[in-house]
């Protein structure tokens, strides 16, 4: 049955290596009749969870106007929800760190959970284990704690200038989980 999947891309660099990671993903996707949706939070106005408790006492709404408020419900609306980002001192960058800060505003009971997700990363470093500090989190936090269900991970080493990660094998993998998500 054909999913609504969100891609929440993470990189200032508009046509870098992460985007090109996900374009290929999507082409899959979509290949596959499923309907995605691409939000680049790093254009996003995004601030910082305040901690100020207002969603607990409001329906789970964030008292913050901000583009979060476009953000909330196409999480909630969709069925898979793709992070892809570059690494950035060994961990997803700061762009994507704030969403997910944000989903707290859906606690704690956390209307979204059950859903599913992927990892799409791209580094300049050729060690695979660079990838271990954003893995770690995305398993704790997406995975054990939300119960976002994990379809692949895809992180790719040792591109670094944009446009490097053309004609690298994963873009084939990219594809092939795309089309099979
Ligand atoms: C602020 C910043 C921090 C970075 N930190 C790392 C890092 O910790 N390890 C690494 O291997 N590459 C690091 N890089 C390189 C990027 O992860 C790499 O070039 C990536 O492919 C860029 O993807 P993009 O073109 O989609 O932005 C960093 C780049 C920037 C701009």
């Amino acid at each position: 049955m054909p999913k609504n999947i969100l891609v929440l891309h993470a990189s200032p660099r508009l046509n870098g290596n992460s985007h090109t990671l996900a374009e290929t993903f999507i082409t899959g996707a979509e290949a596959a009749g499923n309907w995605v949706k691409r939000i680049n939070v790093a254009l996003a106005k995004v601030e910082p969870c305040t901690a100020c408790e207002y969603c607990r006492t409001h329906e789970h709404q964030c008292c913050q106007d901000d583009d979060m408020q476009k953000i909330y419900p196409s999480i909630i609306g969709s069925d898979c929800i793709v992070l892809a980002a570059p690494l950035y001192f060994y961990d997803w960058p700061a762009q994507l760190k704030l969403v997910i800060d944000r989903l707290y505003a859906f606690g704690p009971q956390y209307q979204i959970r059950h859903k599913e997700t992927a990892l799409l990363m791209t580094a300049a470093d050729k060690d695979p284990q660079a990838f271990s500090g954003a893995e770690k989190s995305y398993e704790l936090a997406l995975v054990d704690y939300l119960q976002w269900k994990d379809r692949g991970r895809i992180l790719v080493n040792g591109v670094n200038a944009a446009g490097s990660i053309q004609d690298n094998p994963a873009l084939v993998e990219a594809y092939k989980l795309g089309f099979s998500i």
